[in-house]
């Protein structure tokens, strides 16, 4: 039987006070229905829909895409009741679990929807499990009630046998509920026909005027059947993002909890509190991290490198043992053992290959530099290949743009750039060629060649006199 999932974000989000839709401002890199999505697809859930309405519509559908799930448009919204309604009506009814979350709990893990889904069992009379978290003030989020003399299990020893009533929204409490400290997170497992044969019986009688999702598990006791709910370890990684202030905490938190995996998994993280992650890196054993470093995207990174302080990488791959000081990477490769920075800009389609040395203040963009060159200095480098143990004086800049193509520049293995060489490109610059100090150099200089000033001009061969 297979298990399917509806993951709302149909509501307006309006403490967010934003043109955003709620559920797609960013936690670490990525949207917050992103998590919802990962964790379901990740509990092996087979097909999902998500509840959109038409202002958000086409900003999710694309993030729906990644995921092969599908968006059902809820207009008006009227709760999280009417919600489902919608998600069902667009659904071919079939046995087996549907789970329902919401699009605004980016903390959430897959195990939190594994255990919520294993524990429906129509055939034993249980057909709706759902989250319930223990938490000091439960503010805004409904509470559940318990039989008289229930009260919930410690979190640590999992679910508990039943005894839950209904779940009360704050706004209709009374005092006495108000005070119960577990709360609905928000996550629900039900046998799909048992959802069914009652999600139309929905009333709206209450503070909010709207079809509550919540009011299901009275319904479902009244016809007989039982609701089991899943204490949840941790209640942080079942709370709802409503505003920013909660999104700031929902980032620290996921934040924290991505620098412990990789921690845990042998990377030294010297403060994470001030190292940025997001949910896809992969980061080797032995590396070490140091403060106010952003780690972006796909970034790979291999065992022993040293990254940071002050540094950004963004789709980068790293080599094993490279050291990057106080610079930024962004969709380029770096070999093993290179050195990068301080304060050097490696960007978008380079290739540095290993034991190669790049220091301060050097840009370098779709370029390749070979194993073993070196480009010390306040340079820019921008559409070049640069060969085997070639050198790049300090000040040297490819003269790229003509002003309509960006043309290559391409340096022979060996080669010796003299500092504040301009090299106009298209140019090749052959193996073991040399420029002198400040040449402007505007043609090919041959392999073994050296050319001096401006433009430039070739110095005598064989000449062993000095480079004026
Ligand atoms: C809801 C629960 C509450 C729970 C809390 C957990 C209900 C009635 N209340 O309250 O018990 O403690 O979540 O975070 O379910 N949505 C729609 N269509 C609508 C209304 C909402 O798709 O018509 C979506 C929202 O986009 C959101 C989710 O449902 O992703 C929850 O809605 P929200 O307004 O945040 O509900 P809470 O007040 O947080
Ligand atoms: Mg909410």
């Amino acid at each position: 039987m297979s298990t399917r999932a509806i993951v709302l974000a149909a509501g307006m989000g309006t403490r967010m006070k934003s043109a955003i839709p709620k559920v797609l401002h960013a936690i670490c890199g990525r949207p917050m229905l992103w998590y919802t999505l990962r964790a379901l697809a990740d509990a092996g859930v087979d097909e999902i829909v998500i509840v959109t309405n038409p202002q958000v519509d086409a900003a999710i559908a694309p993030l729906a895409g990644d995921f092969s799930a599908r968006t059902v448009i809820q207009a008006p919204q009227r709760g999280t009741g009417h919600a489902v309604q919608v998600a069902l009506a667009a659904l071919t009814p079939a046995a087996g679990t549907i789970v329902v979350a919401y699009g605004d709990m980016p903390l959430v893990t897959p195990a939190i929807f594994e255990d919520v889904i294993a524990d429906v069992d129509a055939d034993a009379g249980t057909v709706l499990a759902l989250v319930t978290a223990r938490m000091p003030l439960p503010s805004n989020f409904g509470r559940i009630v318990r039989q008289s003399g229930g009260s919930a299990p410690a979190a640590s020893s999992g679910s508990a046998p039943s005894g839950v009533v209904k779940i009360v929204e704050a706004r209709d409490c009374t005092p006495a509920e108000l005070a119960i400290d577990e709360m609905n997170a928000g996550i629900y497992a039900f046998d799909e026909p048992n959802l069914r044969a009652v999600i139309d019986k929905l009333s709206d009688d209450n503070a909010q005027r709207e079809l509550y999702l919540t009011d299901t598990v009275e319904l479902l006791i009244a016809a007989g059947c039982r609701v089991v709910p899943v204490v949840a370890d941790d209640y942080r990684a079942v709370l709802g993002v409503n505003d920013r202030v909660e999104l700031a905490n929902a980032r620290a938190a996921l934040n924290r909890t991505l620098c412990e995996r990789h921690m845990h998994a042998g990377v030294t993280i010297i403060d994470p509190a001030t190292t940025y992650l997001e949910p896809e890196l992969v980061v080797g054993a032995d590396v070490t991290i140091h403060p106010n470093t952003t780690l972006r995207g796909t970034t790979v990174i291999g065992a022993g490198s040293e990254i940071g302080p002050n540094t950004r990488l963004q789709g980068a791959r790293v080599g094993a043992s490279c050291v990057i000081r106080e610079s930024v990477v962004v969709d380029a490769q770096i070999g093993d053992h290179t050195r990068v920075g301080p304060f050097a800009h490696i960007r978008g389609g380079s290739i540095v290959e290993e034991h190669v040395h790049i220091g301060n203040f050097v840009e370098l963009k779709k370029t390749t530099m070979h194993a073993e060159s070196k480009a010390g200095h306040l340079a820019y480098l921008g559409d070049g290949i640069i060969g085997e143990r070639a050198n790049i004086g300090a000040g040297t800049i490819f003269c790229n743009y003509d002003g309509t193509n960006k043309n290559t520049t391409t340096i022979g293995a060996d080669a010796f750039i003299g500092s504040n060489s301009s090299l106009v490109a298209p140019i090749t610059i052959g193996e073991g060629a040399l420029t002198g100090a400040g040449t402007v150099a505007i043609r090919d200089i041959a392999p073994g060649e050296r050319v001096v000033g401006n433009p430039g001009r070739a110095l005598p061969v064989p000449s062993a006199e000095p480079i004026p």
